[in-house]
C-alpha cells in the first residue's frame, strides 16, 4: 500500500483534504464547531474497535499507553508537561472541575466576560452560588476595539481584587484572540488566576500555557482539534495542583488507585491519598473511543505545524474577506492581525436573514454557522485557498435568490 492509500501512514498537506474522502460540504468552514473526521482518525478508531472486539480487557493495556502518548502530543501542543494533564470529557467539565474544587473564601471575585461561550460562566456562576463568591462581568468586546483601555479596566478590577479571571483564548462568535500574554501578567502581577477555554485556538492557533502564565487551560477536541465530542483535556499548573479541593474526585483520582485490581488480595482501600496533579481530575473510564480519535488527529496537526496552519487558514480568510465586504457584510475580524484566530465572522447585510442564508449556503455546499446571529467562516488545515471562488460565488447566489424572493413577496 502507498502511504497515502493507508490512513495510519497518512501525510497531510495544507490545502488538500483527500484525507477527508467521505466529506460531503465542498467548502467546509465549520471547524469552530465540530470538525469532520479525517480518514487517519477513522482507522485508529477502527483499529480500536477491532482490539477491543477481538480481546476485550485485553486491549486495555496497549489503549492505556495511547493515551500516555496522547498527553505527550498534547503537551507538545500547549508547551506543557505531560503530568500536568487530564484527559476529560469535555471542555465544561474542564471549567466545572475547578470551579467546584479552587479552595474559595467567601467573598472571593470572579472576572467572566460578556459574549463568551456560555460554557466558561455557568459554571462560574453556580461556584458563585456555591461558595459564597461575586461574578464580575467585563467586555469581550472592548479588547477588540480598545485593547489597551480594556487591559486598564481588567487592572482596576484586579487592583481592586479579584481571586481568579475566566477568559477563552479566542471568541468563538467574534473570532477575537484576546490578548492572553498581557493579561496573564496583570493576574501574576496581581496574584489573580488565569482560566482559560482553549477550544477555538488549540491545533491552529499557536497556544503556549508558560507565556500565558495561565494556571488552568481546557479544551475539547471536537473542533480545531479534529478529533471527536466527548473527549478533552484540562492543564493544571503544577503550583496550583496542591490547593484543589477533591470535591469532584472518583475512584481514579487516588494515587494507586488500581492496585487492587492487578496486584492480588490485600490492595482495596479507601483511604489511598488523593492525587497533587492534574490528572486527580480523572475520577473515572474516560472515552477510549475519543482519546484514540484525538491521537491520531493530533499527530496529523503536529506533522504540520499549528503555526503554519494558523498562517494558511488566514492567507484563505484575507481572500473571503474583502469580496463579502463588498457585498455588504460587516467584518468583525480584528484588525490587529496579532489578534486574528481562525474565524472570519460577519454581519450579514440589513436585509438577509442570516438564519436562511445559511441554510442556503449549506444547500450549495458551504457550511458555516451562525454563533448568536454572526456569520462565522472557520477554515482548517485542509482547506484549499482555491475553494474561496466558489464560496463567494455560493454566496452571490443565495443572495440573489433572497432577494428576488423578498422582492416577489414585496410587489
Ligand atoms: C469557547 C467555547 N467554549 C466551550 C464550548 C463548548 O465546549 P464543550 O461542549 O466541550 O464543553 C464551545 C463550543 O461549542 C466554545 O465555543
Amino acid at each position: 500500500m502507498s502511504p497515502t492509500a493507508d490512513p495510519r501512514r497518512a501525510q497531510a498537506q495544507l490545502g488538500d483534504r483527500s484525507l477527508f474522502a467521505s466529506l460531503d460540504a465542498r467548502a467546509y468552514l465549520n471547524h469552530a464547531a465540530i470538525s469532520p473526521v479525517s480518514d487517519p482518525v477513522r482507522a485508529r478508531v477502527a483499529e480500536l474497535l477491532d482490539d477491543y472486539a477481538r480481546l476485550g480487557a485485553g486491549a486495555f493495556p496497549a489503549w492505556h499507553r495511547q493515551r500516555c502518548e496522547l498527553k505527550l502530543l498534547l503537551a507538545e501542543l500547549l508547551g506543557a508537561g505531560a503530568e500536568q494533564l487530564a484527559l476529560i470529557s469535555n471542555t465544561t467539565r474542564g471549567v466545572t472541575d475547578i470551579a467546584l474544587c479552587l479552595p474559595w473564601r467567601a467573598g472571593d471575585r470572579v472576572a467572566v466576560f460578556r459574549g463568551e461561550f456560555p460554557g466558561n460562566v455557568t459554571p462560574w456562576q453556580r461556584a458563585a452560588e456555591l461558595f459564597d463568591l461575586e461574578l464580575l462581568m467585563l467586555e469581550a468586546e472592548a479588547y477588540r476595539h480598545e485593547p489597551d483601555g480594556a487591559l486598564r479596566q481588567l487592572e482596576q478590577a484586579l487592583r481592586a481584587g479579584l481571586r481568579l479571571v475566566a477568559v477563552s483564548s479566542v471568541q468563538f462568535q467574534t473570532g477575537l484572540r484576546m490578548p492572553l500574554e498581557q493579561i496573564g501578567a496583570l493576574c501574576r502581577h496581581y496574584g489573580a488566576e488565569l482560566f482559560v477555554d482553549a477550544i477555538q485556538s488549540c491545533g491552529a492557533v499557536p497556544v503556549d500555557v508558560v507565556a500565558w502564565q495561565a494556571d488552568y487551560v481546557t479544551c475539547g477536541s471536537h473542533k480545531f482539534l479534529m478529533g471527536l465530542e466527548g473527549a478533552a483535556f484540562l492543564y493544571v499548573h503544577p503550583n496550583r495542583a496542591a490547593a484543589l479541593r477533591p470535591h469532584v474526585a472518583g475512584w481514579l483520582s487516588h494515587e494507586d488507585a488500581e492496585r487492587f485490581l492487578c496486584e492480588g488480595p490485600g490492595h482495596l482501600r479507601y483511604d489511598r491519598p488523593f492525587r497533587k496533579r492534574a490528572d486527580m481530575f480523572e475520577g473515572g473510564t474516560g472515552t477510549a473511543v475519543g482519546f484514540a480519535a484525538l491521537g491520531a488527529s493530533v499527530e496529523l496537526i503536529l506533522q504540520l505545524g499549528v503555526e503554519r496552519i494558523y498562517a494558511h487558514a488566514n492567507r484563505y480568510l484575507d481572500l473571503l474577506e474583502p469580496p463579502l465586504i463588498a457585498r455588504g457584510f460587516r467584518s468583525l475580524r480584528c484588525p490587529d492581525p496579532q489578534r486574528r484566530s481562525c474565524i472570519l465572522s460577519l454581519d450579514p447585510p440589513a436585509d438577509i436573514n442570516v438564519v436562511d442564508l445559511r441554510r442556503r449556503l449549506l444547500e450549495r455546499g458551504v457550511a458555516c454557522a451562525i454563533p448568536d446571529g454572526k456569520l462565522r467562516f472557520a477554515p482548517h488545515w485542509p482547506n484549499g485557498l482555491g475553494e474561496v471562488a466558489f464560496v463567494i460565488d455560493a454566496v452571490d447566489q443565495s443572495l440573489q435568490v433572497m432577494r428576488s424572493q423578498a422582492a416577489t413577496r414585496t410587489s
